[in-house]
Parts: C-alpha cells; structure tokens; sequence
C-alpha cells in the first residue's frame, strides 16, 4: 500500500480516457488519491460526473472558472499532488508540453508544476510514428518525464501498431513503483553505475520479408533491466524484436540482428555491468539477397555464418572491462555442468543458467527457476516470477559491487 500518496491525473482527449475509470479504481484500491483535471476533448469521452464519483473529489476542467480557481488555483493544483500523472497523453498534449504551451488549465498546470511527471500517451500509430512525436517524446524524456507504454495492438481506428494506451494496471503499477522507488531511495545502491543488458530475440534476414529466429519473449532481460534501473542503474536495454512495453526509467535501444546488437552494445559502452539476457541467434545468413527468394521449384539453400557472440566479446575486452560481466546460459540438459563450460569459455564472472526444456514453461512464460554460477560456487534459485528473479539478481550485483569496489 502506497496510503497517503495523491496523483493529479490529467485526462486529455483520446479514445482511451474510458480508461482512466479504472486506472482511479485500481489507484484507490492501493489507497492512492486522485485528483483530476479534465481536458474539453477528455471530457468528450469521460463525464466529470463519474471521475468525481470514484475520485470522490471535484474535477477541474476550467482555467477560468470562478469556483475552480477560488477552490483550488492552477498552481496549488499542479504542486499538491506527490505526481502529476496524463494518462491519455494524446499526440497534442505532448507537443504543448515540450514547447510549453499553456492554453488550458491542464497545460497550465504541467507547466506549472514542480512535481516529477509521467504520461501513458495514447494515439494513432502514425501519430506516434511521426518524426513530430518522436521528437517531442524524446526531449519529455530528457527532461526527465516518465513515459508508460504505448503498446503494439487493434486501435480504435481499425489500424494495427504501436499506440494503445498501456493498461490501467501496468500504469497503476508504474505509479505504485515510482512511489515506492520514492520512498526507498535512500536504499538504492547503484547509483552513479552504468548498466547494459541485452534482451530478446534476434533476427536474421533470410531476405527482405523472412528471417531466422527464436522463441525469446524477453521477458527476463526486460526485468533486469527495469531492476537495475530500480535500484539507480543508469540503464541502456539492447533489445531485439519482443511485444513488451519498453520499461520505465530504462534507456531502450531497439535492435534487429546479433550484429546491430553487439553495434549497440558498444555504442553504449563504457559500463560498470554488463548482462546477457537475449537470446541471440548463433547464426545468420552469408548473404541475403535484397530481394525476396521465388519459388522456382528448386530448394534453396541457406548458407549459414556465426554471428559475434557479445558476451564473449565483452568479457575479453582488454580496455575498460566492465566490473561484472554476466551470462545466461539457456539449456535442455545438463543445466549447470554447460553453464559451467561457458563460464570459462566465454570469461565473464556468473553465468545465470536456466532450463528451457519446453516442459519448463521458461520461454514465453511468466516464471523462471535459475542457477546463479560463479567460478566456484553454484546458487540455486526457488522458481520465481521472471520480474523477482530480476529484482534478486539486481540485488545480488549490487551487493557484489559495494563489496569489490572498483
Ligand atoms: N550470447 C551472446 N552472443 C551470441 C550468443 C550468445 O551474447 N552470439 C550470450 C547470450 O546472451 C547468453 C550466453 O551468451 O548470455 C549464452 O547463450 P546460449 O545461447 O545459451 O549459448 P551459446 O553460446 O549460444 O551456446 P549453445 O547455443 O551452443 O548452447
């Protein structure tokens, strides 16, 4: 429970202010006030009546209005609130906050504001999509807004993409993170680190529409990554392709293949810790052509290379190797004794070994049970949620750090 933490939730007008209903529940179920401001275009889709009956609060919709103001002014309202939260954020209210636009009272109180923030922006997947966005979401970032989501699936529109409001329980979820971070900095211990961590799949071209890959969902490294940010972490994701919502407070690079994984890689280094959560494909194709294979009756054949294995790059760089290296080893049999092998094989200092038997669940699914391997020790972990056994690990390396400082 959160109790006594206050949210001023800005609902701007998109399709998705339906939403915002249940975000408020599911924020006063964890015993979070809410406080809302209502846009014009929000209050097409929402009505003041029912936000008030959840918030059991008034709804502030006008810059001018008599009673708003007299009750509570425009800056009282945005600094009374712990976090100022805009969920629908909509293409136009991002671009307002960028430039500093204040043409309404839910403008005027972002402007206003000397709260952290943090939106869940909601639109068209072209919207979202257009350099415009882009741009303005980048600079928010900058600044140090938090942004949930959006998320790949049907929009309202009958187009398919990237645009979907995150769903009220992974933004309350956000929002109760973000308080309890709050709370607990002063327990944090990577401060001041850098971290890099790999995630997902990778894609190999076979040509411009087929590729090679693999089951990887990326679940496991998103977590880490979204842990060591947690716990301070200055964190850079190298992702392959996955459908997951890049995590709050994380720096996403978005990848391909092995090759542009490994490019990303050591764009972002130097780093204190570096963790090999993806599941890169040990190989790819020679030389895939730019235009699609035909059917021609004839088989094609597929002439395969290994791909640069980053791990064992990175453990053997002889400049600014990062203090802890650290592998997974994703197995079907003899779990610890190959994760053992690669240990010494690719020379970085733990190998987290998992076992992927398909009866396992491990690929795809929501839990993982691990073997954390160092040079002469074997740990095993209970079965757990792939979000704890982040949360363990993030944990685990930064005692590992405080104890072996650099
Ligand atoms: N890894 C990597 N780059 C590669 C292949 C693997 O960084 N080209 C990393 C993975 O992220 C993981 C570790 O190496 O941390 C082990 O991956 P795994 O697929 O289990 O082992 P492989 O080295 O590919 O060996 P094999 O497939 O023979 O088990």
């Amino acid at each position: 429970m959160e109790s006594g933490k206050r949210v001023l939730l800005i609902i701007s007008g998109g399709i998705a202010a339906y939403k915002s209903l249940e975000l408020i529940r599911d924020l006063r179920r964890r015993e979070i006030a809410v406080r809302c401001i209502l846009t014009k275009a929000g209050s097409q889709f929402v009505t003041p009546l029912s936000l008030g009956a959840l918030t059991e609060d008034k709804v502030y919709q006008d810059l001018f209005s008599l009673t708003d103001e007299s009750e509570m002014g425009h800056i009282e309202l945005s600094r009374d609130a712990d976090l100022v939260v805009v969920a629908p954020a909509t293409a136009n209210i991002m671009a307002k906050m960028r430039t500093g636009i204040a043409d309404d009272l839910a403008t005027t109180a972002l402007l206003a504001t000397d709260k952290p923030v943090m939106i869940a922006p909601a639109m068209n997947v072209r919207m979202w999509e257009s350099a415009a966005t882009q741009e303005n979401l980048a600079i928010l970032q900058e600044r140090g807004v938090q942004v949930i989501g959006p998320e790949e699936g049907d929009m309202a529109c009958n187009e398919y993409g990237m645009g979907r409001m995150s769903e009220p329980a992974s933004i309350a979820e956000a929002i109760a993170g973000f308080f309890s971070d709050a709370g607990h900095s002063q327990q944090k211990s990577l401060i001041g680190k850098k971290a890099i961590v790999t995630s997902g799949p990778t894609h190999e071209a076979i040509d411009p529409v087929r590729y090679l890959a693999n089951h990887s969902s990326g679940r496991q490294g998103h977590a880490i990554a979204k842990a060591l940010a947690e716990l301070g972490a200055d964190t850079v994701l190298v992702s392959g392709p996955t459908r997951l919502p890049d995590p709050v407070g994380v720096t996403v690079k978005h990848v391909l293949s092995a090759e542009d994984m490994l490019a990303a890689c050591e764009a972002a280094l130097p780093a204190d810790i570096v963790v090999c959560a993806a599941a890169v494909a040990d190989w790819r194709v020679a030389n895939p052509p730019s235009e699609k294979i035909k059917k021609n009756g004839s088989m094609p054949s597929l002439e395969l290379v290994e791909n640069p294995d980053i791990l064992a790059n990175v453990s053997q760089l002889a400049k600014n190797r990062p203090a802890l290296v650290i592998g997974f080893a994703a197995e079907t049999e003899d779990v610890v004794a190959y994760a053992q092998a690669k240990l010494s094989k690719k020379g970085c200092d733990w190998i987290v070994a998992n076992d992927v038997s398909p009866e396992t669940g491990t690929f795809g699914g929501k839990n993982n049970t691990v073997h954390v391997i160092e040079a002469d020790t074997i740990e095993d972990w209970p079965t757990l949620s792939k979000e704890d056994v982040g949360q363990k690990l993030a944990i685990r390396i930064a005692t590992y750090l405080e104890n072996n400082p650099t």
